[in-house]
């Protein structure tokens, strides 16, 4: 019998399959994401598909695909030299977000490798990465062989995107940016997760944010981009759950950049402030879940108490630091923790009226500390490492016309103005306490995450 000629591609064909409703298989997915890579396809073409694709929707197969063709077009890190499970946190991004920095040493601390390759502030949002920058001497951009000598070292590493990992995900997020075509479950999926597969994670614990800071508005569409990303990374062999978490308020008592670090090195050093517990208890459970799927114990609140014993008795910090120290960072700058905050200008905002701190639209919170010079409008800009905002009140606090409501820290005292508006008009006031919120209202593993999505895509 002859061989049956496998026909050519061609991308226009992709291009109309696509915009007429069609799913494309896994050899066309390969071919789009091999050419995207490699710049053979004209932007134009990638741009009509891209749009195709947000119009229409992806299925969960071809997001499937498309995943795995983006991890496979570039280097790929391999942890299985370090000799332990490689686990690692991504969160979907929010305000105040700084658990990277604590659940990256706990987890290390209870045995597993966390290779965590982090990004920048962008939007409302803040970035590990600049925040990291805070600290004098501190590199994120590593090589490979740098990432895995950290990481031998110390059991954990917090670095940048390499120039050669995911290549066609550097191409594709920035048409994305200027085709209006970000916001698609199956691309953020894809475009997330190929990052995180090509790191080459045993296991993965994802922070998907809920309320006035996430990404997506819409409590559903947060739902289904959870149990679509666990469902694709357990396809490609990644062991995952999904915590959806709450970020209807900043997380802890600061957002900015300095501050930030400073927060969870006090934490570390075993101060338990009530107005962070929220900081402390996210992070013991996102750690717990890492530790659990990084096969150190039977379930995720062993995780969680084997983590809060690596808090208590230090050994967190230490490997922090020792962390910080291999990838470059002063850690004298930890001695005197307030001195090393150098702001610009800084504002005591006094609260305006008395009541209840009812609701915290965080999206607008977070505009505030990126406008006081924490975060850039373009990428490629720099940011101060000592603006931000610390609160002296969070959600659920009583408070009276005049008691300090946050300080304000800004690069200049022109910068303090439009924050002060941006916090005031964020803020609601009411003379009950609110009810409380969840701070993990749900968790998806793969078998509810795949009901979910069986549910949700057979209704609609
Ligand atoms: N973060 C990513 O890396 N990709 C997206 O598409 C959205 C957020």
């Amino acid at each position: 019998m002859s061989k049956r000629a496998v026909s050519p591609l061609h991308m226009i064909d992709l291009i109309r399959k696509k915009r007429d409703g069609g799913a494309l298989d896994p050899r066309e997915i390969g071919f789009i994401v091999a050419a995207t890579a490699g710049e053979s396809i004209p932007l134009e073409q990638l741009s009509a598909w891209l749009m195709a694709a947000w119009l229409n929707g992806l299925t969960i197969e071809e997001t499937g695909a498309l995943a795995v063709a983006m991890r496979d077009s570039g280097e790929k890190f391999d942890p299985s030299r370090l000799g332990k499970q490689a686990v690692d946190k991504h969160s979907t991004g929010g305000v105040g977000d700084k658990t990277s920095f604590l659940v990256a040493p706990l987890a290390a601390a209870c045995g597993v490798a966390v290779p965590m390759i982090s990004g920048r502030a962008l939007g409302h949002t803040g970035g590990t990465l600049d925040k990291l920058d805070s600290i004098p001497g501190f590199r994120s951009a590593l090589t490979l062989a740098e990432f895995e000598a950290v990481l031998q070292q110390c059991g954990a590493a917090i670095v940048s995107q390499t120039p050669t990992l995911v290549p066609a995900d550097r191409v594709l997020y920035a048409l994305r940016d200027r085709t209006g075509t970000v916001e698609s479950p199956g691309l953020i999926c894809a475009s997330i997760l190929s990052k995180k597969l090509a790191a080459g994670l045993n296991a993965l614990v994802l922070d998907v944010k809920t309320g006035s800071g996430a990404f997506l508005r819409e409590r559903a569409d947060e739902e289904f981009l959870a149990a679509l990303m666990v469902v694709t990374a357990e396809a490609a062999g990644t062991r995952t759950v999904a915590l959806m978490t709450d970020m209807g308020e900043p997380l802890g008592r600061t957002a900015g950049n300095w501050i930030e670090v400073a927060e969870c090195v006090e934490l570390l050093r075993g101060e338990m402030p009530a107005d962070n517990a929220d900081l402390r208890e996210l992070s013991l459970r996102l750690a717990g879940w890492m530790i659990h799927l990084g096969g150190r114990t039977q379930t995720a609140e062993q995780g969680y108490w084997a983590a809060a014993g690596a808090l208590a008795d230090g050994t967190a910090l230490k490997l922090f630091f020792e962390m910080v120290k291999a990838q470059g960072g002063d850690l004298t700058v930890f001695d005197d923790l307030k001195g090393s905050h150098k702001p610009g200008a800084t504002l005591v905002l006094k609260a305006w009226r008395s009541g209840y701190v009812a609701a915290m639209d965080t999206t607008e919170l977070g505009w505030a500390v990126q406008r006081l010079g924490a975060g850039r409008e373009k990428a490629g800009e720099p940011v101060d490492a000592h603006a931000g905002i610390e609160f002296h009140a969070r959600r659920g606090a009583r408070v009276e016309e005049g008691q300090p409501f946050a300080t304000l820290y800004a690069t200049n005292e022109a910068m303090l103005s439009e924050p002060v508006d941006r916090i005031k008009r964020a803020i609601t006031f009411s003379d009950e306490p609110p009810e409380e919120i969840p701070l993990v209202s749900h968790i998806f593993a793969r078998e509810n995450a795949e009901k979910y999505l069986r549910e949700t895509t057979s209704s609609s």
